[in-house]
């Protein structure tokens, strides 16, 4: 993609302009803005991809936005960061106003900075340092299911599932066992909810009325905001403590914010307190609903899918053999099917369905001219709903991902999406989301069967921030005793 950021460079090619791209019609004044607004936007996003093509138009309050699907322009958009692309403006200030900044919001050599000290706290060794916990985490809520199975009471996985998420990414991430899994009135969940609501509302609202005033929940949600400042920085200072008496911590971090921690107290370093604060809340912000929803997206389309959850089964089975539960760090690389599940899941239910940015200078995206300051929305799901690169695309068929031989690019199908972004913003905690999911949903396969719940209201596709479910109509079988 062709950058134009000053007079000197040569002159841009392109055979379209914005004007120039097709896109639904709006209405006078608003534009396309009350069509883009409510917890079901991403789905009139992707049914205007259906309508429209790779690259549309739409026209929010007179501005131009530019939506784009077509893979190798979504790649490229995404790689252009963080010179050529910022965040959206309106997200980062939704999100700094809750106080939830971090490496998320930064840009620049602010945001450079930033990603070498959460990249520090989340990479492989530090994940696998945290692995024990992870299993010990996981094992705690399979007994909570079989002691509510034997007294016939029902399992709520929506909620179970976010509370395990929520003692992973704070275990990880602040050192500390909240289990949250078996406290139902868990303040920092209670929280953490809170600023999901909120933060859910505000990036789906066609009016933003708390600029202007303050109803109950905005102030709840900054008072949510305030005490989850204070659990974080009571965190950060008992682990302060802690790495003072146990030296080894600085070589050998076994969680995030001691790595982090680690890397701050680096003369060399110039991280300041409040950029260790800021990450330490976005990663447990960013870390929970995701890796939670993936979960739970994935337990609906393996129930609905007989044939798919056989076969996860199997495969589980021949990993563990007689274990109840991943405990060998080995065997988180024996599970092809596993992970082609959760690929084929992202790619039917992506939890991060939009990536929104904005052009730092004049530029041309695919063949189209874009201006500076022009917002350029791209799709996670890219072709992943393209029937011509993935047939009976609403079907979901985990073998699609299973090859003998690593295809060739044209065919790689992970080419085709970016469930986790991509480029230099790549998300950072991928790794960890999927060390969890493996861990998780192993430990499901290998004692449960799921039966779709006819009962229970259907799964609808919510925003919540991140893409939910509204239900999660799967009822857990044991499988067998022990
Ligand atoms: C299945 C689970 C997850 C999904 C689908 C997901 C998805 C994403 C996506 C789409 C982005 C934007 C990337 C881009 O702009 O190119 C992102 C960024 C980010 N994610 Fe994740 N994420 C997941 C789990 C996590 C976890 C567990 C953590 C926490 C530790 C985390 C922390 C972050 C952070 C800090 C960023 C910002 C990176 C930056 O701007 O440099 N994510 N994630």
């Amino acid at each position: 993609m062709d950058m134009n950021t000053n007079a000197a460079v040569p002159a841009l090619s392109y055979s379209r302009r914005i004007e120039d791209l097709p896109g639904p019609a709006g209405h006078p004044f608003v534009g396309n803005a009350l069509q883009l607004s409510g917890r079901q936007m991403h789905l009139r996003l992707t049914g205007w991809v259906r309508e429209f093509g790779p690259m549309f138009r739409l026209n929010v309050f007179g501005n131009p936005m530019v939506i784009v699907s077509d893979a190798t322009t979504v790649n490229n958009v995404l790689r252009e960061r963080p010179e050529g692309f910022r965040r959206s403006g309106g997200l980062k200030t939704i999100m700094n106003d809750l106080n939830i900044g971090g490496v998320f919001t930064a840009e620049g050599e602010t945001w450079r900075k930033q990603r070498k000290l959460v990249m520090a706290g989340l990479n492989a060794e530090v994940i696998r340092n945290f692995f024990p916990t992870m299993v010990v985490m996981t094992e705690r809520m399979l007994e909570r299911w079989k002691t509510a199975l034997a007294d016939g009471k029902p399992v709520d996985l929506r909620r179970d599932l976010k509370a395990m998420a929520l003692d992973t990414i704070v275990g990880i991430a602040m050192g500390h066992d909240i289990d949250a899994v078996n406290d139902d009135g868990n303040p920092l969940q209670r929280n953490i909810d809170n600023m999901f609501q909120r933060l859910g509302q505000r990036t789906t609202a066609s009016f933003h009325y708390w600029k202007y005033f303050k109803l109950p929940v905005d102030r709840e949600a900054e008072q949510s905001s305030m005490e989850i400042e204070q659990a974080v920085t009571e965190f950060i200072d008992n682990t302060r403590a802690r790495m003072k008496q146990q030296a080894q911590l600085q070589a050998k971090p076994g969680n995030m914010l001691e790595a982090m921690i680690a890397a701050s107290d680096n003369p060399e370093s110039d991280f300041t307190d409040e950029e260790l604060v800021s990450n330490a809340i976005l990663s447990v912000i960013g870390g929970e609903d995701t890796t939670a929803n993936s979960i739970a997206w994935m337990l609906i389309l393996l129930a609905r899918n007989p044939a798919a959850a056989a076969a996860l089964t199997a495969e589980v089975d021949a990993v563990l053999g007689e274990a109840t539960l991943v405990r060998d760090w080995d065997m988180m690389k024996q599970f092809p099917y596993l992970e082609a599940a959760h690929s084929e899941a992202q790619r039917l239910r992506a939890v991060a369905p939009y990536i929104g940015m904005v052009s730092n200078a004049d530029c041309v995206v695919g063949d189209t001219f874009i201006p500076r300051n022009t917002a350029v929305i791209v799709s996670t799901a890219g072709e992943g709903l393209d029937e011509t690169q993935f047939p009976q695309h609403e079907q979901y068929r985990p073998e699609r991902w299973i090859f003998e031989h690593r295809p060739p690019k044209e065919e790689d199908p992970s080419r085709k999406l970016f469930p986790f972004g991509g480029g230099a913003r790549l998300c950072p905690g991928r790794f960890l989301a999927l060390t969890e999911i493996k861990i998780v949903v192993s430990m499901i396969m290998r004692h449960f069967e799921l039966e779709a719940d006819a009962d229970a209201p259907p799964a609808k596709q919510v925003l919540n921030f991140f893409m939910a479910p509204s239900s999660v109509p799967v009822r857990l079988k044991l499988r067998r005793p022990g």
